[in-house]
């Protein structure tokens, strides 16, 4: 029985480790911003199919083209890229325009929390 407990112990440690960021708080940030930062959801959508204009791209399935966007880095890495120095890749049809600033508004838990949102996207 004791065996039992540990190795339930040791499954929801791991469970906790996969699940470092709560999508459900990513998405909040998204819609609604945080501190002074604008939400991503002024300039990106997340719909499925053609949609009208919008400053940045239609972030749907955006977890597929992340990992072969950049050469060498994971689908999280480029995210993470994507979000802090957002002027490093360039989406090619876009303009370099995305809020620059939200490494200095966005604590790394909550930059976690941005990312696994948008691999679930
Ligand atoms: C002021 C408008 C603006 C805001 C606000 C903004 N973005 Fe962007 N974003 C852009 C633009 C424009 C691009 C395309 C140019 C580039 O790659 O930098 C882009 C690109 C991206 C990409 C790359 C997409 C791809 O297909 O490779 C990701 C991911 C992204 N943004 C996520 C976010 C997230 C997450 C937020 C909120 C924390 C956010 N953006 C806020 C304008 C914005």
């Amino acid at each position: 029985m004791s065996n039992f407990i540990i190795v339930l112990i040791i499954v929801l440690l791991l469970a906790g480790c996969a699940t470092s960021g709560n999508a459900g708080h990513g998405a909040q940030i998204f819609s609604q911003g945080q501190a002074d930062a604008p939400p991503c959801s002024t300039c990106h959508q997340v719909v499925n199919g053609q949609v009208g204009f919008s400053i940045g791209p239609n972030l749907a399935r955006v977890a597929e083209r992340a990992a072969p966007r950049v050469v060498g880095m994971t689908a999280a890495e480029y995210l993470r890229q994507s979000i802090l120095e957002p002027h490093r890749y360039v989406v090619s049809g876009y303009r370099d325009m995305m809020y620059p600033d939200y490494g200095t508004h966005l604590a790394e838990q909550d930059i976690e929390d941005l990312i696994t949102y948008l691999l679930t996207l």
